[in-house]
């Protein structure tokens, strides 16, 4: 089969690799037939991920046609069409009993780091009674691939960690495909202000289509004020980071209103400063969180009602023997304009 592999920092390939096996009882072999890339994989090409080694299928998204299973699988059977979740959880360990599936002990984000992942045409998912998820009857596939990580990571890490209330105040720091996620679900609350911040003007174009009440550029530097302007000098309820850089975090600290939240969801490489000095007496709270995906479920129903449209978030359309093309316009998504792309198996 072909697969694009990871071939240490800067190097991938789209290669021919052999088809992935039934290794437990609990598995299952899945024919992929949507999947797409995620910021996070770019991360792993700049080498920011050590736990991924050279060798390694990519790819943590998709949606397929169910292959094979293990002896022990009896959720699935050959030819159910499926939802893979970006996080494997075996449902059982201390963590999983806790809904924190991303701590799962014998999973957790392993897809395309520490086992072979989507971006091929077949993937072997460990524990997949609790992995996979059936498609409904009618639903549209591209739009379910966005189900596979960044609507769940919008959600759990910015909306619910943020505590996103009926008429409240939000900043989301990061108008790119995690930003824009938390843009869509933070709506299912109807807070009363949600301003988009980011250097990109094509990225606040679509966030106010999305249905942002105002956007920031924070390329001048003055986004503090910008902000503090239209919620007469209080700052907001809830600042979600949405980038992973110091800066964004520093200014989400600098954005969040006196009993606010700041939602961090941005991948930090780097020491972040945190200023107790101006922060200590403000009553707010710093959440963190890798993305469990334990609002998927409710997620689907809201994709099936057509309360929510992740479809919106896809601009490129790729087959996987063209996954290289495919990396390089969501590798330079300023120029390209790209939000997520699909690539079909
Ligand atoms: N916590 C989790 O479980 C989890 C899961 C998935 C992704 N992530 C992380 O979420 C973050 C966002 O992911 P993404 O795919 O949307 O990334 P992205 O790179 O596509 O988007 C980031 C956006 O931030 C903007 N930006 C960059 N520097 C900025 C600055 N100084 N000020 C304002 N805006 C700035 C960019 O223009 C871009 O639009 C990444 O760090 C990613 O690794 C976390
Ligand atoms: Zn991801
Ligand atoms: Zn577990």
């Amino acid at each position: 089969m072909q697969a694009l592999v990871y071939l240490g920092p800067g190097k991938k390939a789209l290669q021919e690799h052999a088809k992935p096996a039934i290794a437990a009882p609990t598995d299952a072999i899945i024919k992929i037939s949507k999947t797409t890339i995620c910021g996070t994989d770019l991360h792993i090409l700049k080498g920011d991920v050590p736990s991924c080694q050279p060798g390694r299928i990519l790819g943590h998204e998709g949606v397929g046609v169910v292959d094979g299973v293990g002896s022990a699988v009896t959720a699935f059977k050959a030819g159910d069409r499926v939802l893979i979740s970006c996080i494997s959880a075996c449902g059982k360990c201390i963590y999983c009993r806790k809904l924190m599936y991303s701590h799962c002990t014998t999973g957790g984000w392993i897809l395309g780091n520490t086992i072979d992942g989507t971006q091929a045409e077949f993937v072997r998912i460990p524990h997949a009674d609790s992995s996979l998820y059936p498609i409904p009857a009618g639903a549209d596939e591209e739009a379910l691939v966005m189900l596979s990580d960044i609507l769940p990571t919008g959600f759990e890490c910015g909306v619910l960690n943020g505590k996103v209330q009926p008429g409240s105040t939000v900043a989301i720091v990061g108008s790119g495909p995690i930003g824009l996620a938390a843009l869509l679900t933070a709506q299912f609350y109807s807070p009363a202000e949600i301003i988009m911040i980011d250097l990109d003007d094509n990225r606040l174009e679509v966030a106010k289509r999305f249905g942002a009440t105002s956007t920031v550029n924070s390329g001048d530097g003055k986004a503090v004020a910008a902000v503090m302007k239209m919620t007469e000098g209080r700052g907001v309820d809830t600042a979600i980071e949405a980038v992973g850089l110091p800066a964004t975090f520093e200014l989400c600290a600098q954005l969040v209103a006196p009993g606010g939240t700041i939602a961090n969801i941005g991948v930090h490489g780097t020491k972040v400063d945190l200023h107790l000095e101006s922060l200590w007496d403000r009553n707010i709270s710093i959440t963190t969180r890798l993305v469990d995906t334990v609002s998927t479920p409710m997620l689907l129903n809201t994709l099936r009602s057509h309360k929510l449209d992740p479809k919106l978030l896809i601009t490129h359309r790729f087959k996987l023997g063209q996954i290289l093309e495919a990396y390089e316009t969501f590798g330079h998504a300023a120029k390209t304009r790209a939000l997520k792309v699909i690539i079909e198996a």
